[in-house]
């Protein structure tokens, strides 16, 4: 059983979605933690109603980000997590951070990476005028948005398409591989590229096609 911590700026909705997953019996690993760096995140409460334990870590309380990470680390420690899910967190983690949970590390985020690294991912998905965007859950390296590739989903962009609508058909599909994607980790099947940066991931009874999911509306 791995102990899985969450990570969270906002509303939460991803983190609902992993824990209706532990909620199931044949899932085999315990949400043990949530972290978030603000204390007005809305999806406090929804790690709270599910009975996990939240720590609070607001970000504007420390001047020197070095020591906010070292916070970080020591509530990680203290839940002693084996897999940590940045479901919506908002910051970027140090290196040593990232270092120490390599592997282990992992992020959901609205593009089809690696198109759209960073923030306004559906804005810039409309400008750019593609016809498909979407979502990705990556291992965490020191490269922003740039870790091994787990899952992704394909969304097709529609006509009269606005970033909130775009937005609200990309995230029912986080909500569906984030899931997946962590109980693979969780349970240890995920084999990392044999060289260093990104390349294509091994996930033990997994097929390529199973860590795609294409949305048809
Ligand atoms: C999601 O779209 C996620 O991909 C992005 O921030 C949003 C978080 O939503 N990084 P929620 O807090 O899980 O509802």
């Amino acid at each position: 059983m791995s102990r899985i911590v969450v990570m969270i700026s906002g509303r939460g909705s991803n983190l609902h979605a992993i824990l209706l997953a532990a909620s199931q019996e044949h899932w085999g690993h315990a949400v043990v933690g949530v972290i978030a760096d603000r204390e007005d995140a809305p999806g406090i409460r929804v790690g709270a109603q599910a009975g996990i334990e939240v720590a609070v870590v607001p970000r504007r309380d420390y001047a020197e980000v070095a020591d906010f990470e070292r916070d970080l680390s020591r509530q990680l420690e203290r839940f002693e997590a084996d897999v940590v899910v940045l479901a919506g967190f908002m910051r970027i983690l140090g290196d040593q951070l990232v270092t120490h949970y390599s592997g282990r590390l992992l992020n959901i985020h609205p593009s089809l990476l690696p198109a759209f690294p960073g923030l306004h991912t559906h804005r810039r998905a409309l400008e750019a005028g593609v016809l498909v965007h979407g979502a990705t859950v990556h291992l965490v390296t020191p490269a922003l948005d740039h870790g091994p590739i787990l899952a992704q989903s394909v969304v097709p962009v529609r006509s009269g398409d606005t970033p909130e609508t775009l937005a609200a058909r990309v995230l029912e599909t986080e909500h569906r591989i984030l899931p997946r994607a962590v109980s693979w980790l969780a349970d240890g099947r995920i084999h990392l590229p044999t060289h260093p940066g990104v390349g294509h991931v091994e996930i033990d009874g997994v097929s390529a096609r199973e860590r795609l999911l294409i949305l048809d509306h």
